[in-house]
């Protein structure tokens, strides 16, 4: 299997995404989870990191807390989107399991260089602070990194945190600008993708009908976020963005995208932490990542019901 991190800060979404991965034992060794502040404070992003673990009955995944704002700036949270809690919607029971002692920036550093090289893949489902400060901290990492692959920007679809920016890549962009120029390989999932991931009645009832415990708080889950992204978007139903990202691990071929030149802007008031991506090539900067534009909903959320059942 291939060995990942997951840096998260859930978020009904990054619990997905976390169930997804602790349900494909042969493809995914997670090697651990570490958390960040962003939809809630970082001390509600540990704690939901855990109730997930323990929803799954994961109790032995290793969890390790990190930064608790951004590198640069004051915290923006998304409590609008997530509730109070950030992860309102089931009642899960308080957790037990502990968190490491050691700090998340450190685990990433250690790990990375422990194992062998380009071994282990980076999945960041919140804003990139975590990520950043291991890079700046210990920059022999970026050449040990196998590839990062995120859910953050957009091009097309723009904004959902402010007209120009996305949320993860807003709430912390100078973390983003340091992980778009670090060379490391970058396979993202802006809103353009996760924009055409949405949670249909029909699939929030698939949750639900596989008749587990973790079928169950994953419909309320996704009901519970659903409420504020369809009045939004006026779509079929919310955008389940971080789960595409473990999507794309188990399988690629459900998703396309190009090559391209990606940039952070750091300055700019008015539209800070846009990602300005280079999708039709007007530029000679170097491509740096691979923005994914399209995936194939329907398999990928047969291939996620299919996962959530086996937990
Ligand atoms: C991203 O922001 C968060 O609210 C979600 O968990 C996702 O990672 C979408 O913009
Ligand atoms: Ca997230």
């Amino acid at each position: 299997p291939r060995k990942i991190i997951i840096d998260t800060d859930p978020g009904q979404d990054d619990a997905v995404a976390i169930l997804l991965a602790l349900a494909s034992p042969d493809e995914l060794a997670l090697l651990g989870i570490t958390t960040v502040a962003g939809n809630v404070p970082l001390d509600l992003t540990t704690r939901n990191a855990r109730m997930v673990c323990e929803l799954a009955n994961r109790t032995g995944t290793r969890i390790f807390a990190g930064c608790d704002r951004p590198m640069n700036r004051r915290l923006v949270t998304a409590e609008y989107v997530h509730g109070k809690t950030g992860l309102d919607g089931p009642t899960l029971p308080e957790p037990t399991m502990p968190v490491e002692d050691t700090h998340a920036v450190d685990f990433l550093v250690a790990t990375l260089r422990a194992e062998p090289e380009k071994t282990v893949t980076l999945c960041p489902l919140g804003p990139l602070t975590n990520i950043a400060t291991a890079l700046e901290r210990a920059p022999d990492i970026a050449a040990r990194i196998q590839e990062i692959v995120l859910m953050g920007g957009a091009y097309f679809e723009v904004g959902n945190v402010t007209p120009a920016a996305e949320f993860n890549i807003y709430v912390d962009p100078h973390a983003a600008d340091i992980v778009f120029r670090s060379g490391v390989p970058l396979t993202v999932m802006p809103l353009d993708v996760t924009h055409k991931a949405l949670v249909t009645k029909a699939r929030n009832d698939a949750f639900r009908a596989i008749g587990t415990r973790v079928g169950t708080a994953v419909a309320q889950m996704t009901d519970f976020f659903e409420r504020f992204d369809i009045a939004k978007y006026g779509s079929e139903g919310a955008p389940l963005h971080d789960p595409c990202v473990i999507g794309y691990l188990l399988a690629p071929h459900l998703f396309s995208g190009r090559h391209i030149n990606v940039m952070v802007e750091t300055r700019s008031e008015l539209t800070l932490g846009m990602t300005v991506a280079d999708w039709w090539g007007v530029t000679d900067r170097v491509p740096n990542a691979t923005f994914m534009g399209d995936i194939d909903s329907e398999h990928f959320f047969r291939l996620l019901t299919d996962r959530l059942a086996r937990l």
